[in-house]
């Protein structure tokens, strides 16, 4: 039995892991915890799995009982949280990013590798059956030579949270290239089978909502974090980048918010023999020159949370990392900050 603590009891807790952990029978969950106690009380009820809340996450990291921890807080918190329950010696699920910068992620994969635990962070779309497909397509040569990615992760009106944690760059790191884009550019990279990052280009802009009192937004999710009458919002709404590697050229374009009514979320492989749109969420079509195939029916689709779970307790069996191990998700934490760098002196870098 795998007795864990989850910390942190917001959306992510309450939409994803812990429905997913729920249908994980070896898993016990002793502890919720959150700042706000009645966040935890109100997953206990919803989740009835859940033994214990508490408000102190040091309870958990303390009870030698519990073996691994959820660390799902706003960035900002990641990587002390998790260093924490590493030196706790507990093993770590953190949410992604990895961390607000780079710095802070590779602090956090050599903490790690000190207490020799496994620390895997929440790139939740890699457990994905059509990405893992995809990624096979490209090992078994089905792309030929994938030469260019494009990317979009645009929404007409999705800031997140407005004058909170999402959108103050102390607390999240940036806005929605950190955010969303985070996800994008690991699937790519995964996909690729890594590549080398040669020069990176982008330009940020913050337009819509500077006055966030006027931001006329449909629906806000994270609206319960908002605050638009005393918060911050000093993040980009839009990016717009350009990425040369050693394999393919990769071109970026993401919104929370845009005036073209449009939401496009996808990533296009283009191959010298074949290419593919990845719809994110998991479907894609593959199209070799002469037929279309859409994400085969024959694949199964098992919800991600829970095959994501699964792996990271089979690595804490097995001590053997996963894909999601901290040390093979890396890389995108330091291109983001390379396009964020790009984004503030106007140029772009050679890597
Ligand atoms: N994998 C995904 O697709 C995905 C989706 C959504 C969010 N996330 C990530 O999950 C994290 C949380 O996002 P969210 O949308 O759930 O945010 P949220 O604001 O809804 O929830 C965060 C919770 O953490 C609590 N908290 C803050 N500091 C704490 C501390 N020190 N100890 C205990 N609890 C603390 C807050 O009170 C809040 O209830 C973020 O890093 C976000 O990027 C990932």
């Amino acid at each position: 039995m795998h007795v864990i603590a989850i910390i942190g009891c917001g959306r992510i807790a309450n939409f994803a892991h812990l429905p997913a952990l729920s249908k994980q029978d070896d898993v016990r969950i002793k502890y919720a915890c959150d700042i706000i106690l009645e966040k935890a009380e109100k997953a206990k009820k919803d989740f009835p799995k859940i033994e214990n809340v508490i408000e102190d996450y040091h309870i958990a990291l303390n009870d030698s009982q519990v073996e691994a921890v959820f660390v799902l807080v706003p960035n900002f918190e990641h990587d002390r949280i998790s260093i924490d329950a590493l030196r706790a010696g507990k093993h770590v699920l953190c949410e992604k990013p990895i961390a607000v910068n780079y710095a802070k992620a590779k602090k956090m994969e050599e903490e790690a590798k000190k207490a020799n635990k496994i620390l895997n962070i929440g790139v939740c779309n890699r457990y994905s059956a059509p990405v893992a497909t995809l990624a096979k397509y490209n090992k078994q040569g089905r792309f030929g030579r994938v030469f260019h990615v494009d990317c979009s992760f645009s929404c007409c009106r999705s800031i997140p949270g407005l004058g909170g944690p999402f959108t103050d760059s102390s607390k999240s790191g940036g806005g929605v290239l950190i955010d969303w884009g985070v996800h994008f550019l690991d699937l790519i990279l995964y996909v690729l089978g890594g590549a080398k990052i040669e020069t990176v280009s982008a330009d940020t802009y913050s337009e819509l909502a500077k006055d966030m009192k006027s931001y006329k937004y449909w629906d806000m999710w994270a609206k319960d974090t908002s605050d638009i009458e005393n918060g911050v919002n000093d993040v980009e709404e839009l990016i717009s980048g350009y990425v040369r590697t050693d394999k393919a050229s990769i071109s970026l374009k993401g919104a929370w918010a845009q005036n073209v009514c449009a939401d496009d979320m996808y990533i296009d492989f283009h191959g010298t023999k074949g290419g593919a749109r990845l719809k994110y969420g998991g479907q894609f079509t593959f199209f070799n020159g002469e037929t279309l195939e859409e994400t085969p029916s024959n694949i199964e689709i098992p919800n991600m949370y829970e095959v994501e779970q699964r792996s990271f307790f089979d690595s804490i069996d097995t001590g053997i990392p996963d894909k999601g191990y901290i040390s093979n998700v890396i890389e995108v934490a330091k291109l983001m900050d390379e396009l964020y760098a790009s984004a503030k002196i106007h140029k772009e870098l050679s890597i």
